[in-house]
């Protein structure tokens, strides 16, 4: 019997072991006894990071849906699969079966072949969090078409780069949305997106608010209309273990959006045995993540790994301040949550808001709590684990990236002491390093470097969709032979690691991968912007916030200050949408620039996080006068 249910250290330091001495035989025997396949593997794993190339089971068949649907129905088909929470508490919950479910997908899957998408097509959905959000997913994998979610608070511009980059031919998305006491008109946002996107010829459109729409005739199709006349079975397309089962697009420190690829097999056998041991699920367990399914927490950990363990899992609509501050609590005590997964800015926003919105509610349901996106610090770890946790619910701070598909570094609940702010120890199979400037590893503890993999894992992405060549340069040139994280990282006394954050130029905001390129882009195309800088600094909500360094063309010079801050995170909202906004926009004369003509960013960061006691030598830039500038000048 393999350890698919790790219960104790001793165990998880043998089943480590295990998993790093012979991967091969290790991963074999996890797929081998805990998943349906249609055909085994010819090869468990090869792998060459100089290609780089990394193939897991491959020449296995299967389809991801029948092991989260399908092998279900005869034991758990009127278990909850979904628990759908609506953003208005008013509105009634649903419970949605696994049979339900099934049904549901294959209807969507059948709608889809209707209007001919086909295994390898890309699909966009561009959905709030509904349930139709969960079963697009799964229908799209029900038949071998590749599903690219783009999160429902991008623009219409951030959109169609996304759908025009992949060439999706199909469009999923609502009348609107409902964000605590707003509604977004995403059909409009969409309909901007398609002046854009010639390559789609059909958009469906789910009802959700009732708001008014545009229907473009020959494009524009309600969903409902066409589930109720599809058939509520359909065959499970037979897909390789290595074919991309979605793209899933994150932000890179330059140029435009890296659509990660994710294949079907190594991708549902690692989210399934993480999802498994790290929030410890029993059979009968409620388990809430709070993340979007527009993000990989919501991919690997609302709808592909616990439905491949036939878990229950929370959907919910909301935010966690509607109708008030006791959102989250009032949803936990109301479904009994077992395991709830959050990010450390939604900790520190609800922190902030006083104990009686937490203790109107009974919250002695929870056993595990989870954080995910950026670093937790102390404060809100405490707060968490006393006001929510009581003291009894161990964290489990997991560390992870869009681009590994699964969680990397974690504490096992109830089998690994967890220290407050550390990630703790590397998951099962997964083999961390930290590297030095020279690029030597670096041995021993109570060091510090940059996060490397010198391993494959099975839910690594293994491509960027159309641009294999800058997955290699991001990912494998740093280092010989390794997978580079782009993160910096400790390791403590005993082996511990600490996420210290990026090293690169992706700043985290709000949990969300932001990077500096593109919003400078945004900055840029301002006519009254001449070139622009941007660094993150320290902001007790949201970890990172932004502050820009602007500099005028001559015919900005003349205009009120305030409204060209306006104006430019107008545009920034435009182009990328407002989770880019920026907190603070200082207008300067220059930037401080080496003579090679490179942004010193270091300098930049140090003033915005008002640091400036040791600000290391300026001499030698091109134009050091400018940075007493722009200290002079800085926003408080
Ligand atoms: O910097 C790390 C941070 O989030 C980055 C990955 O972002 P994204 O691809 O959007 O995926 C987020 C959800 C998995 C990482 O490179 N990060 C993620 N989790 C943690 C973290 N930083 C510190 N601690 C974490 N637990």
């Amino acid at each position: 019997m393999s350890n698919y249910h790790i219960k104790h250290l001793e165990e998880y330091f043998q089943v480590y072991r295990k998993s790093v001495r012979d991967p091969e035989g290790f991963w074999e025997e996890i797929a081998e006894e805990h998943f349906v396949w249609r055909k085994k593997w010819d090869n468990v794993l090869s792998w060459d990071f100089e290609k780089p190339e990394v193939k897991w089971f491959d020449g296995a068949k299967l389809n991801i849906t029948e092991n989260c649907l399908d092998r279900h129905i005869p034991t758990r088909g009127n278990k909850t699969a979904i628990i759908f929470e609506p953003n208005d508490p008013k509105e009634e919950t649903q419970h949605i079966t696994y049979r339900e479910l099934h049904q549901q997908v294959s209807r969507m899957a059948n709608v889809l072949k209707e209007q001919g998408v086909g295994k390898g097509d890309r699909v966009c959905i561009y959905l709030p969090m509904i349930p139709e959000l969960a079963i697009a997913l799964l229908a799209c994998a029900r038949i071998g078409a590749i599903h690219s979610v783009v999160f429902a608070g991008f623009s219409s511009n951030a959109l169609s780069t996304r759908i025009n980059d992949c060439d999706c031919k199909l469009v999923i998305t609502s009348d609107g949305s409902y964000r605590g006491g707003k509604t977004l008109d995403l059909k409009a946002i969409v309909d901007a997106a398609m002046d854009d996107c010639p390559g789609v010829s059909k958009v469906l459109v789910v009802k959700r608010t009732g708001g008014s729409v545009n229907m473009k005739e020959g494009r524009d199709l309600w969903l409902q209309p066409l589930l109720d006349n599809a058939y509520a079975d359909c065959n499970a397309e037979i897909m390789d273990a290595e074919d991309p089962l979605f793209i899933l697009y994150t932000s890179g420190s330059t140029g435009k959006p890296k659509g990660m690829v994710h294949s079907c097999g190594g991708y549902m056998v690692y989210t399934a045995y993480t999802f498994k041991n790290i929030f410890q699920y029993r059979e009968n367990d409620v388990y809430w993540c709070t993340a979007d399914i527009g993000w990989i927490t919501g991919h690997s950990y609302i709808v592909y790994g616990p439905l491949a363990n036939g878990a229950t899992t929370v959907m919910f609509e909301g935010v966690p301040s509607y109708p008030d501050y006791s959102r989250f609590w009032e949803v936990v005590d109301k479904h009994k949550v077992n395991q709830f997964y959050t990010a450390p800015t939604a900790i520190r926003a609800l922190a902030k808001e006083g104990l009686e919105h937490v203790e109107k509610h009974d919250l002695s349901s929870l056993k595990i709590l989870g954080t995910v996106g950026e670093p937790i610090n102390e404060e809100a770890w405490h707060w968490y684990n006393n006001n929510i946790g009581k003291g009894k619910s161990p964290i489990v701070d997991t560390w992870w990236q869009t681009e590994t598909g699964g969680v990397m570094i974690s504490p096992i609940p109830y089998v690994t002491p967890t220290t407050p702010t550390y990630a703790t120890l590397p998951f099962i199979g997964i083999q961390p390093t930290l590297m030095d400037e020279k690029g030597e590893e670096i041995k021993g503890n109570q060091v510090s470097g940059r996060l490397c993999i010198k391993f494959p894992w099975p839910s690594m992405a293994r491509t960027i969709w159309g641009d294999h060549k800058r997955y290699r340069e991001t990912y494998f040139s740093a280092y010989d032979n390794k997978y580079f994280t782009g993160d910096g990282a400790l390791r403590d006394a005993v082996g511990y690691y600490r996420i210290t954050g990026r090293v690169d130029d992706v700043i985290i905001v709000s949990g969300h991968n932001l990077g500096t390129a593109p919003i400078e882009d945004a900055i840029n195309e301002h006519p009254a912007v001449a070139e622009s800088a941007i660094v993150g600094f320290p902001h007790d909500v949201k970890g990172n916030a932004l502050y820009g360094f602007v500099i005028l063309k001559d015919i900005g010079e003349s205009r009120d200050r305030d409204n060209l801050r306006k104006e430019i995170n107008q545009q920034i909202t435009e182009q990328i949408g407002p989770i880019a906004k920026l907190d603070k926009i200082q207008f300067v004369s220059g930037l401080p620039k080496t003579r090679s003509g490179k942004i010193m960013r270091r300098i930049l960061r140090k003033i915005a996080g008002k640091d400036t006691d040791n600000l290391g030598d300026i001499s030698t830039l091109l134009n050091p006068e400018v940075v007493t500038e722009i200290m002079d000048n800085a926003i408080p």
